[in-house]
């Protein structure tokens, strides 16, 4: 039987999912990987659970002077003093477990680099999609493959408001605060509604699919604040849902990544995704198409996450690395204001309900190259009618110009919205 001594950074909910899970499952754990686990040394800045005293530390250097400690369980979310405690202990030859996407979306060359210095180990499941078990399966399942895309909904909070925007017929703003009042959106929502911890995640998760390094600067970001309930119900009507989605889509050397709401057909496997629910839907060369649902946040399932990378790292005698040379970059990314992508659109104007109007309006798009699918007139008052275009495939460039145009003309009286959508 081994014996892993382990300390714990930061006690807040996923390191006290950690710590139960420890607690609860160390003789089954013990019985059938003959591990036993042991809780030497625990740093938090405040601690929800009875934790025995001599448990508690009030500094690092108490964990990275304990030569009997082999791992080290980063819990503490943010950049700093997370960063600077995880490079330390990988240098003191402490494999590091991190669930920190941020930390990692930003800083994971120097974080590698520390660990290969001294063949410490750096592993980071739970970074990804909560409890889904997706960076080991591209590691050690999907190693056949090529991959070619991902569709993402990794992000709970935003998935649980739309999901209730779209079954409760209720506004944004309505839905966020019962969101937060009920403990699953945070009092400064930013991160999560502005697409932020969706970026880190893709970064991460893109990076490991397409062995490549692909920072957050690559990532085109959009969140869902600006989505109405009235977009959701038009989405509806024409058979769509609207999600936020992490997209990456490789093309020979060129790859794409946004973050942004997305129009998907009712029929596609992740417009079932509901609530706070992650899924992670990709294709790959020799696998086709394949799909990780899951809970993405919370105790237990992030714990689930971070307990799997201690048992791996235990059991393994050389730490592998990233494939990928991380401090350059391989491939091209197709960025925003540069090269663009092309995918329909959904875009709503509300216009003066005058004669000639719309061809007004169309010819602007044809000017532009734009092709319409699909245009209804929705809501259309005395002085005022909404219309809804559905477009085949357009390049992003060209559609922000038209949108651009919309905007200086009078005859349109707002650019209501402008959503991508994936077929
Ligand atoms: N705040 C995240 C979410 C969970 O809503 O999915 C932690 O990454």
């Amino acid at each position: 039987m081994k014996e892993i001594n382990i300390a714990i950074l930061g006690l807040g909910t996923v390191g006290s999912g950690v710590y139960q899970i420890i607690e609860d499952n160390r003789d089954q754990i013990a019985h059938k990987e003959l591990l036993q686990l042991r809780i030497k040394k625990i740093l938090s800045r405040s601690y929800h659970l009875d934790i025995p005293e001599e448990k508690k530390v009030a500094n690092i250097q108490d964990i990275l002077d304990d030569p009997e400690i082999g791992i080290v369980i980063e819990t503490m979310g943010g950049i700093e003093p997370a960063r600077t405690y995880v490079i330390q202990a990988l240098h003191a030859g402490k494999t590091v477990v991190s669930a920190n996407k941020q930390m990692i979306a930003n800083y994971w060359p120097e974080i590698e680099e520390a660990a290969k210095k001294t063949g410490a180990g750096f592993y980071y499941e739970a970074s990804v999609g909560g409890g889904i078990p997706i960076l080991r399966a591209l590691d050690d399942s999907l190693q056949a493959n090529m991959m070619y895309s991902i569709f993402a909904i990794i992000n709970g909070t935003t998935n649980y408001i739309l999901t209730k925007m779209t079954s409760e017929g209720k506004d944004y703003d309505d839905v966020l605060k019962e969101a937060q009042q009920l403990g699953y959106a945070e009092a400064d929502p930013t991160a999560d509604v502005e697409g932020f911890d969706a970026m880190y995640k893709l970064s991460i998760l893109a990076s490991k699919a397409f062995h490549a390094r692909l920072p957050i600067e690559y990532i085109y970001r959009e969140g869902i604040s600006h989505i109405t309930k009235q977009d959701i119900q038009y989405a509806s009507d024409f058979g769509y849902v609207i999600k936020l989605l992490a997209i990456a889509k490789r093309e020979k050397d060129n790859i794409e990544l946004r973050v942004h709401p997305t129009m998907i057909p009712q029929t596609h496997p992740l417009a079932n995704v509901r609530d706070s629910f992650n899924a992670i839907f990709m294709n790959g060369s020799a696998v086709g198409d394949v799909m990780f649902y899951g809970r993405g946040a919370g105790a237990l399932p992030t714990g689930s996450a971070v307990l799997s990378d201690v048992i791996y790292a235990a059991h393994t005698c050389q730490h592998r690395y990233s494939t990928f040379e991380n401090t350059k970059n391989f491939i091209s990314p197709i960025l925003y204001f540069e090269d663009n992508w092309t995918c329909p659109f959904y875009i709503r104007l509300n216009l003066l309900n005058v004669p000639g109007v719309l061809a007004q309006v169309t010819k602007q798009m044809g000017d532009y190259g734009i092709s319409i699918l699909s245009v209804i007139q929705k809501d259309a008052k005395k002085d005022e009618a909404t219309i809804v275009f559905l477009t085949y495939p357009a390049k992003e460039k060209d559609v922000q110009k038209a949108v651009s145009d919309f905007k200086k003309m009078s005859v349109v009286k707002e650019v209501g919205a402008v959503i991508r959508m994936e077929n």
